[in-house]
């Protein structure tokens, strides 16, 4: 028997890996992400190599253009927001790892797959809705929801009778659950649980704090072709390159912090601390190009249907005919949005500023307070005052008489 873990080289997984070898008895295949999370990976080889992996089942992937390119810029075409903050940055990831996991399946013949999250969460949901789309029949393991190690001590005693390194400082009670990559950083648990505490300022990795940013704002541009961006200040970017180089302007500027309560899928609610330097002053942007290229009618009907793509991204059905029918009608609407951005980054916020665009539907002509030379007829707007106001007229008279 073969199975794939989704292995980070943490703690946790590491634990994980060692009992699928002695409680399944199988051999484990690993797969690390380099999803941009800041981490070196070489040490997950190591670490795999000394708990008894054979090198070729040792799989450390370079995935950032992919993660951006098709799953983080397609979900910026919709301005996606669950419960209206959350940028989804951990949603967005849990189904290219599951992809991953199923293609090296495939490659070595293992019917199984392993994931550390746990039973409590939505990333078990995500992983494994994601696996069952891609492959009716592949198994899934989730330790956490099996194995009787069920506290702090227990697992670190199974460490140490297994010889798995532990970290000086994950000895102690590790003050919060962390997953990070390109497009954010979330923390949640210890410190956090109490939603009515503000949360310490050490829980913030990747943002200067917005007190202690620049008293100076900087301006920057923005070029986006059919709602992807490409390009800053001029520079034609590749997706990974341009969301990290986004990510140092927020992180200098205190951009993209977020103290959020949320809705899980399982049912409880949880609070998080999100940090989303980049995909911050990416979603202002893009909606900062959409108000001059998209249509009204095309660009309400988008943002009606926005909570709903939202909302299966968070619960993990990337991989359904619904979002990707959603997906067809947003990409639809990208079609003329390319043009530019000035943004004004300044203590924590980022501003649109100005915006331009060949494809721009503003009509100067139309919008001017000064004289119009006729392009439009003021007296046109009495008639349709008129008939819209037609029904209002007749349900007021009707409501003066009961
Ligand atoms: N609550 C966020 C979400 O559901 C973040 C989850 C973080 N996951 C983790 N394994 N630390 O998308
Ligand atoms: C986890 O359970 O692994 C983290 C929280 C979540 O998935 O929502």
């Amino acid at each position: 028997k073969k199975v794939v873990l989704a292995y980070s080289g943490g703690l946790d997984t590491s634990i994980i890996l060692k009992w699928l070898q002695t409680e399944y008895g199988c051999e484990v295949i690993t797969f690390t992400a380099d999803l941009g999370q800041g981490e070196e990976l070489e040490p997950a080889r190591a670490k795999a190599e000394l708990l008894g992996i054979k090198p070729e089942n040792i799989h450390i992937v370079d995935v950032r253009e992919e993660f951006v390119r098709d799953y983080v810029f397609p979900m910026f075409r919709a301005n996606a927001l669950y419960e209206g903050l959350y940028l989804l940055g951990t949603s967005i990831a849990r189904p290219l790892i599951s992809k991953h996991l199923v293609d090296i399946a495939h490659q070595h013949g293992a019917d199984a797959v392993a994931h550390g999250a746990t039973g409590k969460g939505n990333d078990q949901v995500r992983f494994e809705l994601s696996a069952y789309a891609l492959d009716p029949s592949i198994k899934v393991i989730a330790p956490w929801r099996e194995w009787d190690l069920t506290s702090r001590t227990k697992l670190l005693e199974f460490a140490e009778a297994n010889q798995i390194p532990i970290a000086k400082d994950k000895r102690g009670e590790a003050p919060f659950s962390v997953d990070a990559n390109l497009l954010h950083t979330s923390s949640e648990g210890k410190a956090l649980e109490n939603p009515a505490e503000e949360a310490p300022e050490y829980v913030y990795q990747r943002t200067v704090s917005p007190e202690d940013a620049p008293d100076t704002p900087e301006y920057i541009e923005v070029t986006f072709e059919r709602g992807d961006a490409v390009a800053i200040n001029d520079q034609a970017m590749s997706p990974a390159t341009i969301l990290t180089a986004l990510n140092d302007y927020g992180r200098k500027h205190g951009i993209g912090r977020l103290d959020f309560v949320e809705n899980r899928f399982v049912g409880m609610k949880s609070r998080g601390i999100y940090e989303t330097p980049g995909g911050t002053i990416l979603l202002e942007a893009h909606r900062g190009i959409e108000q001059i290229t998209l249509d009204a009618g095309a660009g309400h009907l988008k943002d009606s249907l926005m909570p709903r793509y939202a909302e299966l991204i968070y619960n993990g059905f990337w991989f359904s005919p619904e979002r990707e029918m959603l997906q067809a009608a947003i990409d639809k609407s990208q079609e003329h949005v390319t043009g530019t951005v000035r943004l004004k980054l300044y203590k924590g916020n980022v501003n649109t500023v100005g915006r331009w665009s060949d494809h721009s539907l503003y009509s100067e002509a139309h919008v001017t307070f000064e004289d119009d030379a006729g392009a439009y007829d003021q007296k046109d707007a009495a008639g349709f005052i008129r008939l819209n106001a037609l029904r209002l007229k007749l349900l007021a008279a009707r409501n003066a008489k009961f």
